[in-house]
């Protein structure tokens, strides 16, 4: 399945299929003529996928070398970025050649936010190898890395040459990591797509997801590419991706990161959100219990046993998308639709109730 990106300043295609990988080097060869290439992903990917790519490209006659980072977000940063800064001057990379980014939302950002600023800015290829990286980061071009001070806090507005998906690298990914993948796509259908939703509601669980994950990757794919063409510098209709973003990321802010991931933080922000809406009367009755069972389905968490209204609204007033006293937040229509609203920060404790 193929879908493109049509942006006012570059149209570039996405390629979702099973077994995509076993392509990898065509794809890049019709993409780029034979010139040098540097592989950026991290230490498991690379034991996993790394050398398959790396043979396969080279065998259409590029030349090929890899460099990997620690996995994680702890190498998100810019020293990281430093060192990757210095493997590209040795490799001696000029804006002729380019970067394949190989793994999940870590490497992406962090390869991406090299590959854009390195003598200001290579052409890169996005190959994607998590769930959550696939159905969302790959896409729309946002790099990132982390600051002592915030994350996310230093980035750019770069977009890719082209992004291979292959589902079938998800066969390896932790069930974990399947299932936080899994809330974004819950997301996804929440606010933009009823039938995406009619597809999700056949499913017994995580597995029986993945048998569709192609379906759902490209569903996925759409409503971000739509988004992002709407709104490429992410200053209005963009912000509907963040549903159940802004209690979520307050959620891995005071329990820290890593301990509830960041799929799982998203699956009871939209819950929690979602609850309280329906009680205040800004949401329609009835998502509440559809958008439960679908996330308790694929054994994702909706709610938190401590749940300390108070400190979370401590980290939501910090939160980036805090405009003076007014917060803007995501609800819902009605299933498959988006609304954004401006509420007084205030109010948002009305959100927050347990
Ligand atoms: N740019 C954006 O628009 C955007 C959007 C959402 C999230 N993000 C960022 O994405 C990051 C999270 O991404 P992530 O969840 O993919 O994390 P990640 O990149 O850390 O990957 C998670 C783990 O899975 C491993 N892994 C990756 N692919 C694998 C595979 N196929 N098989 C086995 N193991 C595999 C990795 O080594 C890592 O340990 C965050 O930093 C977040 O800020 C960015
Ligand atoms: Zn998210």
């Amino acid at each position: 399945m193929k879908l493109s990106v049509n942006l006012p300043t570059k149209t570039y295609e996405l390629l979702i299929e099973k077994g995509a990988l076993d392509h990898v080097g065509s794809w890049v060869r019709k993409l780029w003529q034979p010139q040098k290439i540097v592989i950026i992903t991290d230490e498991t990917v690379n034991d996993l996928y790394g050398k398959k790519v790396k043979n396969a490209i080279q065998d259409e006659g590029f030349n090929v070398s890899v460099v990997t980072i620690k996995p994680g977000e702890t190498s998100k940063n810019l020293e990281e970025a430093q060192k990757l800064y210095r493997y590209l001057a040795e490799k001696e990379m000029t804006r002729k050649d380019g970067i394949v980014i190989l793994g999940g939302g870590v490497v992406g950002d962090l390869g991406g936010f090299v590959a854009s600023t390195y003598m200001r800015g290579l052409h890169f290829l996005q190959i994607p190898t998590t769930l959550l990286a696939q159905v969302d980061s790959s896409i729309g071009g946002k790099t990132a890395v982390n600051t002592s001070v915030a994350k996310n806090l230093v980035g750019t507005f770069a977009q890719p040459d082209g992004v291979l998906i292959d589902p079938n690298t998800l066969l390896t990914l932790e069930k974990r990591r399947v299932r936080e993948g899994l809330a974004e796509v819950v997301k996804s259908a929440a606010i933009a797509d009823t039938e995406l939703w009619a597809l999700l509601d056949t499913l017994k669980d995580e597995d029986d997801a993945l048998s569709f994950s192609e379906e759902i990757i490209y569903a996925c794919c759409q409503i971000k590419g739509q988004v992002v063409e709407e709104d490429e510098k992410d200053t209005g209709i963009r912000l509907i991706l963040n549903y159940g973003h802004t209690i979520g990321h307050a959620i891995e802010q005071t329990c820290g990161y890593g301990v509830v991931t960041h799929g799982e933080a998203v699956a009871i922000g939209m819950s929690q959100i979602t609850k309280n809406a329906e009680k205040i009367g800004t949401m329609p009755k009835g998502i509440y219990q559809q958008l439960v069972s679908m996330l308790q389905k694929f054994h994702l968490p909706t709610h938190l046993d401590d749940w300390e209204a108070e400190s979370l609204y401590k980290a939501l007033i910090h939160d980036k998308k805090t405009q003076g006293n007014n917060i803007r937040i995501i609800l819902l229509e009605g299933l498959g639709k988006a609304k954004i609203e401006t509420i007084q920060i205030e109010d948002m404790k009305q959100y927050l109730k347990k």
